[in-house]
């Protein structure tokens, strides 16, 4: 059976695929002008051909160009939508987002506080731990610490989560499941800590996904490149209000 990824592996010389952000120095098409700063899905090069389809201008808005790289580019879509969509997050929930450091789980936080959630969300090491309570991570966990990350969550989500942004699979989502109120619902986005152990950790709580009425619902970006226009004007308002 075909590996289920979304993209090839990469062979030695190939251009690493990327959402990269580039400017239109030449130009055949209709709509795309020469100085346009656009979005082309061609992967991050110095020199680039692509079909019109292929690149997006990048909207006017009041950032510096280099959010629609982190924020308002791939981690901020796949956060975006993870949070919003496939989680059905809103005002008053209790979101914790593991990876809290990382790409995406940065712009969790942020979209997460922009919404008026509480937020508790994981990262290895004080160092990493100190700015994701800048970011406006309600509680940091580290899950490097002394403290096993299950006892850890249960501590810091003494009233129950309900929702979990899961960047991390094994224990922070064996964590997540134990403290999950009824009818949680979890966007399984990444599962980062088993990709190179080549083995799975034991998931003790996974029945609650079912006495619990918990959804996990996992998801890819890809999928979503569709409803850019509806991300830039939605995102775009939220991260205007991130701190
Ligand atoms: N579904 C999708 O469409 C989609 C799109 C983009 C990304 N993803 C997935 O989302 C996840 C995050 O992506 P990213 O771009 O934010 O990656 P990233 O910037 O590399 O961040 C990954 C984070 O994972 C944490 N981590 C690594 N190993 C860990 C372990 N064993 N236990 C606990 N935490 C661990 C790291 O935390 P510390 O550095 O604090 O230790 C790091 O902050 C990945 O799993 C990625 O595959 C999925």
């Amino acid at each position: 059976m075909a590996a289920d990824t979304p993209l090839p592996p990469l062979r030695l010389g190939d251009v690493v695929g990327a959402l990269a952000l580039g400017q239109v120095v030449e130009s055949r098409a209709d709509g795309v002008h020469v100085g346009d700063v656009v979005t082309p899905l061609g992967g991050w090069c110095e020199e680039t051909v692509l079909p019109a389809g292929a690149v997006r201008r990048v909207p006017d808005m009041p950032v510096a160009e280099s959010a629609f790289l982190n924020v308002l580019g791939y981690p901020g879509i796949t956060a975006y939508f993870g949070l919003f969509d496939v989680a059905r997050a809103r005002r008053g929930d209790v979101v914790f987002v593991s990876g809290g450091g990382g790409a995406v789980g940065t712009a969790v936080i942020q979209m997460a506080k922009a919404e008026g959630m509480t937020v508790i969300a994981s990262a290895g090491g004080p160092e990493k731990c100190a700015p994701v309570s800048k970011l406006g991570a309600d509680m940091a966990i580290d899950y490097k610490g002394p403290q096993p990350i299950g006892d850890a969550l249960r501590e810091a989500a003494s009233d129950g989560i309900d929702v979990y942004f899961a960047n991390v699979g094994g224990d922070h989502l064996d964590a997540a499941l134990a403290v999950a109120h009824p009818r949680a619902r979890f966007a399984m986005c990444g599962m980062v800590s088993g990709y190179n152990s080549g083995s799975r950790a034991p998931i003790p709580h996974l029945d609650r996904v079912i006495s619990a009425e918990i959804t996990l619902r996992g998801f890819e970006v890809f999928s979503f490149l569709d409803r850019l226009a509806e991300f830039h004007s939605a995102a775009g308002e939220c991260v205007l209000r991130m701190r």
